[in-house]
């Protein structure tokens, strides 16, 4: 099953939506797709941000096609906007990649009142594939990616506490977070196949690529450490965004598979299939997770 993005044909004619474009993972990942001739929606929360994203990409692919619309997944009001903004323009989406994330970050919460790791990972992602199913139902062989983590071994979803309101641990809230995000995308898929829909629910994780900003809200001590492993276990973004790529490009692939590296666990190398959790495939936990996020974010889908 190898994958080499020089041998993907182009996609001109599909549109992606990609959450936090502008830096990192995902802004690589954006870069790809406009090589390729995917029209790529930039879905970020800074608009200045977004547009200076979008000029560096211009200038390596003069013909890109990319587009900044605002989108706070701390906000169901932004989120709500923003597929009202989107909708209003296009009536197809082929690909939309829940890339957007933050780690580690001081206890916090979104404007709906929700921590903040659990709150933008996962329940800003599960708000918009919600609102934005139809579209993608419509679209032949449109792909929904979410974006986890090695992390989701780690990860256990505290449903006594899920917003961390008793305790709050910053890498714990950051695993529970990856591993719902994955838990989303299996549970996802399942629903799909129940509706024998056209639209199928990966995931994919990049391994370690420590050259984002990700990691802005690390200790002094885990910078350190991590400077000395880094370059035993990571690789860059561009090779960190592999995975999502091979997600969203490859054929054949089936909902339900997770991509990652393939090299020392997984850390770095080339993509390839990722290895699941069991905890990640607890069905029960899976959909209560997602009766949950339901009640939550104020919507009901599949
Ligand atoms: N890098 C790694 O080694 C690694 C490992 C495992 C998993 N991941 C996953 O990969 C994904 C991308 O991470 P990255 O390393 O590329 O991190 P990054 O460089 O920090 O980029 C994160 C992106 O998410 C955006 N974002 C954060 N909060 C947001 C919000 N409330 N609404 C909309 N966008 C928001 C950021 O916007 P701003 O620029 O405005 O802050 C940025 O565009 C994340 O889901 C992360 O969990 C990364």
């Amino acid at each position: 099953m190898s994958f080499n993005i020089d041998n993907i044909p182009n996609q001109e004619g599909k549109i992606a939506i990609v959450t936090g474009a502008n830096i990192g993972l995902g802004f690589e990942t954006a870069k790809a797709l406009a090589k390729k001739k995917v029209k790529v929606i930039m879905a970020c929360r800074s608009i200045e941000k977004s547009n200076k994203a979008i000029d560096k990409i211009i200038k390596d692919i003069p013909n890109a096609k990319l587009e900044t619309m605002h989108l706070d997944l701390s906000s169901q009001a932004s989120i709500r906007q923003f597929t009202k903004t989107f909708k209003a323009e296009y009536t197809s989406l082929d690909l939309l990649i829940n890339n957007a994330g933050v780690m580690l970050t001081p206890y916090d919460k979104t404007e709906d009142g929700f921590e903040l790791q659990i709150g933008v990972n996962h329940l800003g992602h599960f708000l918009l594939t919600g609102l934005l199913l139809e579209t993608m139902d419509t679209t032949k062989g449109a792909r929904i990616i979410s974006l986890s983590s090695m992390a989701h071994r780690m990860g256990t979803i505290n449903f006594e506490d899920l917003q961390s309101e008793k305790s709050y641990n910053r890498l714990q809230a950051y695993n529970q977070s990856k591993l719902a995000c994955l838990m989303f995308a299996l549970e996802l898929d399942r629903r799909l196949k129940e509706k024998d829909s056209n639209t199928i629910s990966l995931a994919a994780h990049p391994g370690a690529s420590p050259e984002t900003n990700l990691v802005r809200h690390m200790t002094k001590v885990e910078s350190f450490l991590l400077a000395i492993f880094k370059p035993l276990i990571s690789h860059s973004n561009e090779n960190g965004a592999l995975p999502t790529l091979m997600a969203a490009l490859h054929y054949p692939v089936k909902g339900g598979e997770y991509f990652g590296p393939t090299g020392f666990s997984e850390t770095k190398g080339k993509p390839g299939k990722a290895k699941i959790a069991k905890r990640a495939m607890n069905k029960d936990v899976a959909k209560r997770l997602w009766d949950v996020s339901e009640n939550l974010m104020g919507i009901s889908y599949l």
